[in-house]
């Protein structure tokens, strides 16, 4: 069956069965890898996009229910030949990147954080991270990195 998706503002038609992932088919129709296959059972948030205004678990949304809104996967966060976005420099520069699985969705959580609430507190990240899991940096720089690109969001407004 073909489907018609929004994806980091470019139309793209695929043709796949409708229960197919949404992760498997931004990985494998459309060559866009960022979003990594982690658990595949929607508890470790590697896979995370979004959808509309709200954050997924593309490994758990069948296609068929992802053709009405837009979606943003990591690959759309930072302008095309710009400069990464301020999160994903945070991440870099604080420490938060270390084997890497687990950035592309933290940087959509955080995005999506951050456009809600510009300025968290560190309790309030780790809140926001809850689905998020990462196996190599405890976090904290994590945390540390989101403050950050808060902070140097709200100075570039
Ligand atoms: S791969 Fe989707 S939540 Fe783990
Ligand atoms: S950097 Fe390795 S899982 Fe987070």
């Amino acid at each position: 069956m073909s489907y018609e998706l929004s994806v980091n503002g470019r139309r793209e038609s695929v043709d796949v069965p409708g229960m197919t992932p949404l992760l498997d088919v931004l990985r494998d129709e459309l060559s866009l890898r960022g979003a990594k296959k982690g658990c595949a059972e929607g508890r470790c948030g590697a896979c995370t996009v979004r959808l509309g205004d709200r954050t997924v678990a593309s490994c758990l949304l069948p296609v068929a229910v992802a053709t009405d809104e837009p979606i943003s996967t990591v690959e759309g966060v930072a302008a095309p030949d710009g400069p990464l976005h301020p999160v994903q420099e945070a991440l870099l520069e604080c420490g938060g990147v270390q084997c890497g699985a687990c950035t592309p969705g933290m940087v959509m959580t955080l995005c999506d954080l951050l456009e809600a609430d510009p300025d968290p507190d560190a309790q309030s990240v780790r809140q926001a991270l809850v689905g998020n899991i990462c196996r190599c940096t405890g976090y904290h720089k994590i945390v540390e990195a989101a403050l950050s690109a808060a902070a140097a969001l709200r100075e570039a407004r």
